[in-house]
């Protein structure tokens, strides 16, 4: 979903909005540099473990609600997309408190990280900008996109439509007040397909 090459995945990575998904898990297990940042790792392992456990029921019941909007290719039905978002979380259970302890995992959230000017080459924030639309504002977008472009050079945003599988209503003003802003934008569409209509993600440069 963000057309990661070799040489991205050798980056100073930022992970923002990650939550219990695995890929701060898997890049460092291969030698890569990542932070991840989420509000939710202010909660303790077994507190996280008990919520996923908690709303994974209501979870599957709106994915097959909604199964319309998704593309069952590469993941054949909701069964088998519970079982793979259960293997993530689980990766990422049993990686969290080394993660904690060694500063990559970061209780934070946007529009206020914790970092320095620049003190990531690559920003990833995938399926919470943008997506939540109706949650959070245009300023809010705003805001936390150029946070993002103040602790990254680069920053990757994916998926650009709202829960309603609609393009996001906030992501024309975000362009424009970033250009505004100085940041270069650009639209790449990547190879990545589950939510119907999600082919792109948004770049930003802020140098
Ligand atoms: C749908 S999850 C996406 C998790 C992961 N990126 C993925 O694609 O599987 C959205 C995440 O955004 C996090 N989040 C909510 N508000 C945030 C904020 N203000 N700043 C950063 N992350 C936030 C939530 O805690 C949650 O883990």
């Amino acid at each position: 979903m963000f057309a990661l090459s070799e040489d991205d995945l050798q980056k100073r990575l930022l992970g923002c909005g990650d939550g219990p998904a695995c890929f701060n898990a898997q890049l460092t297990q291969r030698g890569g540099n990542v932070i991840s940042v989420d509000p939710v790792y202010q909660f303790s392992s077994e507190q996280i473990r008990s919520r996923i456990e908690e709303v994974y029921p209501q979870i599957m019941s709106q994915m097959e609600q909604n199964a319309d909007s998704y593309i069952w290719e590469s993941i054949k039905d909701v069964a088998e997309l519970g079982k793979v978002r259960m293997a993530a979380m689980q990766r990422f259970l049993s990686d969290y408190d080394s993660g904690l302890e060694a500063g990559r995992y970061i209780s934070a959230s946007l529009p206020n990280l914790p970092f320095q000017d620049q003190q990531f080459e690559l920003a990833l924030c995938s399926h919470f900008l943008f997506l939540y639309s109706e949650h959070f504002d245009l300023e809010q977008h705003i805001q936390g996109m150029k946070e993002l472009c103040r602790a990254a050079a680069e920053v990757r945003v994916y998926p650009l439509l709202s829960l309603d599988s609609k393009p996001s209503k906030h992501l024309s003003a975000v362009i424009e007040a970033l250009e505004a802003a100085g940041i270069r934008t650009s639209l790449q569409t990547v190879d990545y397909r589950f939510q119907r209509g999600a082919t792109d993600m948004l770049i930003a440069h802020a140098v």
